[in-house]
């Protein structure tokens, strides 16, 4: 990890390049047209900015080009400057550590949600399938990490809870659950189609549906060598692309585990709109 004034970052970059990073992002000049895809790690990142990617282009073709390449905290400040327009960027910062000039300009940000066990789970197995994480430990002692906010990014709930707010203030912010867009991936679609402005057909939505499910991904991703910066860094078969599934935590927890979760997060979940459909 590395720490930045108490923000915890793991990064396949070298420390020093990590922190320059980091404070530039709030100074990125942004544009009318960026759109900004958010998350948590693990909730479903990687799947919304390839589609939001496919309404933008108006094809329902893989992006022969990398998520990670259009990261802020991955990228150059002055990489991500030499993006052609539209710009479809992401992270996972917490809100307030994102490009100040995104939120005057109102940039569209689109924010996804999933159920913080699943997220707890998969996080689990990316950390364990990077080498950068070093982390070598059972599911019983890394959920400890995650409830307590001692991982990258530090704390979850205080990261939803800031969403939540800008949520409530903010339009241009649009939330989609991980879970319905699984479910119900053609209504989620339509629905982002519409927040982004774009017009398309019933086929396109479709298409970008079909291409953007799963198994599609999984196959057509890994063809491309997108995961040039990280694939050094992965070990064994390590995907990005791993299950894709909802509700695998009831699989993972012990009793003893969703008892220690709920102690710690179950109170905080129902006093928030947003994650209140989890509890
Ligand atoms: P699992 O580890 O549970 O499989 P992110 O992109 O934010 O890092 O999130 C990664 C999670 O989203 C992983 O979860 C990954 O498998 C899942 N995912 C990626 N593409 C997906 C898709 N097209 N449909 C459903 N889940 C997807």
């Amino acid at each position: 990890l590395t720490n930045i004034d108490g923000y915890n970052m793991v990064s396949f970059r070298q420390p020093e390049i990590v922190r320059e990073i980091f404070y530039n992002i709030p100074q990125l000049k942004c544009r009318h047209d960026d759109v900004f895809v958010c998350a948590s790690s693990k909730s479903g990142t990687h799947w919304t900015w390839e589609i939001v990617s496919m309404l933008l282009t108006g094809k329902a073709e893989i992006i022969p080009k990398s998520k990670v390449a259009h990261m802020l905290e991955a990228m150059l400040t002055e990489i991500i400057d030499e993006i052609p327009s539209p710009r479809v960027l992401n992270s996972h910062l917490h809100l307030c550590r994102l490009p100040r000039e995104a939120l005057e300009k109102k940039c569209k940000f689109v924010f996804i949600l999933r159920d913080p066990r699943d997220v707890a789970v998969s996080l689990y197995h990316h950390c364990k399938g990077i080498s950068l994480y070093e982390y070598d430990g059972m599911f019983e002692n890394f959920l400890p990490l995650f409830l307590e906010g001692k991982l990258e990014y530090n704390n979850y709930l205080e990261y939803v809870a800031e969403w939540e707010k800008a949520l409530e203030e903010r339009s241009e912010i649009h939330l989609i659950y991980y879970e319905d867009l699984k479910t119900n991936c053609i209504d989620e679609v339509r629905k982002l189609a519409l927040f982004l402005g774009v017009t398309c057909t019933d086929d396109l939505i479709r298409d970008i549906s079909y291409k953007c499910s799963f198994e599609q991904m999984k196959v057509e991703k890994e063809k491309y060598p997108l995961e040039e910066l990280r694939q050094p860094f992965f070990r064994n078969n390590f995907s990005m692309f791993r299950k894709g599934a909802t509700g695998e935590w009831k699989n993972t927890f012990t009793v003893a585990q969703n008892e220690y979760f709920d102690s710690m997060f179950l109170e905080k979940m129902k006093n928030s709109k947003l994650l209140r459909r989890y509890t």
